[in-house]
């Protein structure tokens, strides 16, 4: 293995995506329940009786990628040891179901898969940066525990540079898709004041989320009602505003400009009678968000009170729009992916010469050595101190230029 491409040839990748399987079930296909605990070590086993050099793995709501390095051939009987080993609860038809659906990658195929996961141009929802967390924190766990090496590292260093390229040079992470962000957007663009009362009706998985936003933006005039009060007060912290039940709720008398709703009921339950309660005899426009489905607002209330309405169908329609713009995008970053390709084949040349050049210092050293115990040690015992300090600071000198220059001559031929 020692020419670029059969470098190269030693990345592989097995990976199982929302393409091709829907997404419970890539875990239970890959990985076997007992598996959490004892990853590493899996890894470590495959490594061993597959004859891989090195193992990293991924896993996220979207994907299962093994991605690793070795000088192997990926036929059926490959995949069976491999999926076997890791999940030996694997049934004979979920490991034909397995085997018809894994995309196999090879060399710079699977390299530019990597680069175009870390760019989230793979992703369901394309420009979202989180994946490159994910991968990072992925890489450094596996690193940690040894199941990567030298090629991994290098494959990875080059996915995190191609990542902030297209990122820094294409807009494919612009332009908010997530339902909350838009929502918090819609809120801004509609310039409420620090002091506006918002009220927030529902505690759940996407309250939590907007109360993060309305804290960031230091809207902090929040009271939040729900069927649960006890989560109520737990999302208070940071607001100014009152926690409540939804009893307590109904006879507040409470006042808001801002309404922003999200409770789990299965048809729309906020009526007139409610929403004038809330009103609380306020009769100004006033901004409702209504993040739930089906909408928390009655139709006659949405229509029949003088209110500026944001729902979720309007969000996701800006939702769809922008992810087309970030598709657009797409393009541009795959010709990122390109030029880092090239570059990423220059580091594989460079790390080559690294490693075969990497005996030198021990062996000047060791000549050097050999020059003043043995070869001129009679030479030096008859000089003076003096004489002496300057011929060790210019064997010292030499010692350092005779390793850096074949190291720079061989990167200067690389990159050529
Ligand atoms: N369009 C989107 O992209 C999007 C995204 C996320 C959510 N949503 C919608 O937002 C709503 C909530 O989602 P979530 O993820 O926040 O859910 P969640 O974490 O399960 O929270 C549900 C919330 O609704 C309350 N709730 C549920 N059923 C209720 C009932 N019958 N009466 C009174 N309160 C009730 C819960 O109160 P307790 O705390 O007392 O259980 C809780 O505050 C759903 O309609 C969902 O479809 C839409």
């Amino acid at each position: 293995m020692d020419n670029l491409l059969n470098i190269l040839q030693g990345y592989k990748i097995l990976t199982l995506t929302f393409r091709e399987v829907p997404t419970h079930q890539l875990e239970e296909l890959v990985l076997s329940n007992d598996l959490e605990g004892e990853l590493f070590e899996r890894l470590e086993l495959l490594k061993k009786n597959l004859g891989l050099k090195e193992v990293f793995y991924l896993h996220t709501c979207n994907r299962v990628l093994f991605f690793f390095y070795g000088d192997v051939e990926i036929d059926v009987n490959f995949q069976l040891r491999f999926f076997r080993q890791l999940n030996p609860a694997l049934s004979e038809d979920q490991f034909h179901f397995l085997c018809s659906k894994i995309k196999l990658l090879e060399g710079t195929s699977a390299i530019s898969h990597l680069f175009e996961i870390a760019g989230s141009i793979d992703s369901m929802v394309v420009g979202e940066r989180e994946i490159l967390r994910q991968l990072r924190t992925a890489y450094e766990e596996c690193a940690l525990q040894g199941t990567t090496g030298d090629y991994i590292r290098l494959a990875m260093q080059q996915a995190v540079r191609t990542a902030k390229k297209i990122y820094n040079n294409t807009r494919i992470g612009e332009k908010p898709i997530s339902i909350v962000s838009l929502s918090i957007k819609a809120l801004l663009d509609r310039n409420p004041k620090k002091e506006d009362r918002i009220l927030l009706l529902g505690a759940g998985q996407t309250m939590n989320l907007v109360c993060k936003f309305l804290r960031k933006h230091d809207l902090r005039n929040v009271s939040i009602a729900n069927r649960t009060i006890s989560k109520a007060e737990k999302l208070m912290a940071g607001f100014q505003g009152k926690a409540m039940s939804l009893e307590e709720l109904e006879s507040s008398n409470i006042g808001f400009d801002v309404l922003i709703t999200c409770t789990g009921h299965t048809s729309s339950w906020i009526n007139g009678d409610l929403y004038n309660g809330l009103l609380a005899g306020e009769t100004d426009r006033k901004i409702v968000i209504d993040l739930a489905v089906p909408t928390n607002l009655k139709s006659e209330v949405s229509q029949g009170f003088n209110m500026d309405y944001v729902q979720v169908e309007d969000l996701r329609k800006i939702a769809s729009a922008n992810l087309a713009f970030r598709t657009k995008e797409v393009d541009g970053a795959k010709v990122i992916i390109t030029e880092q390709i090239a570059e990423f084949k220059l580091n594989i040349e460079e790390r080559k010469i690294e490693r075969a050049l990497q005996t030198i210092p021990a062996q000047i050293k060791e000549i050097k050595e050999k020059a003043i115990s043995e070869v001129f040690r009679k030479d030096l015992e008859e000089m003076d101190e003096a004489a002496l300090a300057i011929v060790h600071k210019m064997m010292d000198y030499m010692e350092k230029k005779c390793v850096s220059v074949p190291m720079k001559t061989a990167k200067q031929a690389v990159t050529k």
